[in-house]
């Protein structure tokens, strides 16, 4: 297939990008700037150079995909609404391509909220309020299926592996000799092996039929103090930990701290149906070799 990819320097669209090329795909990745392209290029995809906020630099080459693949988010105060124009220009390269059969488009476990029963992709929704706006763009994708646009929502638990995201900073203040824990620590976070959850990307796009949304998590229902004690072992030396009150953090981090603080316990049914069975289903569990894949600060 001919993949279109957006945030392929990204920690979740270097992943993908990986798995589509190693899966045999062209990816045309966009790219910001020279050096950007030349990282995209190095790791086998045709760089297309532009910006989410101008869709004229990218728009013809979604059209000529035959999937679309957004995992890009712009990291201005703009977010929302550079997302939504995203999504109109994906949709309407989509409807003047002959190609384009397929839209998956990147939400995350944030828009269910705190669970009180495990929760599937019937669950309602609660979101966070960091991630209140991505409930409209989710019905968007998902409305704008047609007879020959299939589109799928993907909900990634929170990504490890490799050096970056939240658990790559949980391991960096292990290093540094303090990790702080917003609120009790008790909650549990939902997560994702980055190679993992790029390989459902590529399930997704290739699987006639498959559309809606997915789930994508490794249902070990791990709670952050476990996490935490776990990396704590394999420091340096042993780090202090932390416990901030949750309206403590949230004056530093406006509403990220609730989300950082949610309590889930999220299934992936969906994904399961498409032969998705993550390799890694634990962070505590796999804390050394997380370690060491931060150090190396780079992807085996
Ligand atoms: N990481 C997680 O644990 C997690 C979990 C659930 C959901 N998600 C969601 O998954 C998506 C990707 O997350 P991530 O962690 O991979 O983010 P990330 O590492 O910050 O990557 C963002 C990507 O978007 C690109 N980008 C940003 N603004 C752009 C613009 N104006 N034009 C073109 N490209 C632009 C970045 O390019 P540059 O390299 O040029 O900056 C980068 O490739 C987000 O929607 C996030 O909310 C993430």
């Amino acid at each position: 297939m001919r993949i279109f990819l957006t945030g392929a320097t990204g920690y979740i669209g270097t992943a993908v990008l990986d798995a589509f090329v190693r899966s045999g795909h062209r990816v045309d990745a966009l790219a910001r700037n020279s050096m950007k392209a030349s990282e995209v290029q190095a790791r086998g995809a045709t760089p297309v150079l532009g910006d989410l906020t101008e869709p004229a630099s990218y728009a013809d080459a979604a059209a000529a995909a035959d999937a679309l693949v957004h995992t890009a988010l712009d990291d201005s105060p703009r977010k929302a609404e550079v997302d939504s124009r995203v999504i109109d220009t994906l949709l309407a390269s989509a409807a003047a391509s002959r190609s384009v059969e397929c839209l998956i488009y990147t939400s995350g476990v944030w828009v269910i909220g705190s669970t009180t029963s495990p929760a599937d992709e019937t669950a309602p929704l609660n979101p966070a309020e960091f991630s209140s706006w991505r409930v409209a763009h989710e019905e968007r994708v998902l409305a704008a299926a047609t007879d020959t646009l299939r589109t799928a929502v993907i909900r990634p638990g929170v990504v490890y592996g490799g050096s970056r995201g939240i658990i790559g900073d949980v391991l960096k203040d292990a290093s540094n000799s303090l990790i702080r824990v917003i609120g009790s620590g008790e909650n549990r976070w939902p997560l994702v092996y980055d190679r993992d959850l790029a390989d459902l990307y590529v399930r997704v796009a290739v699987t006639l039929g498959a559309s809606g949304l997915f789930h994508a998590n490794d249902e070990g229902d791990e709670q952050v103090n476990d996490i935490v004690a776990a990396i704590s072992q394999h420091a340096p030396t042993k780090p202090s930990v932390r416990h901030v009150p949750i309206a403590e953090a949230r004056k530093k981090m406006g509403p990220y701290a609730d989300a950082l603080a949610l309590d889930q316990v999220v299934r992936s049914p969906r994904a399961h149906a498409l032969g998705w069975n993550p390799s890694l289903k634990s962070v505590a569990g796999n804390a050394a070799r997380l370690m060491e894949e931060w150090r190396r600060g780079h992807r085996d």
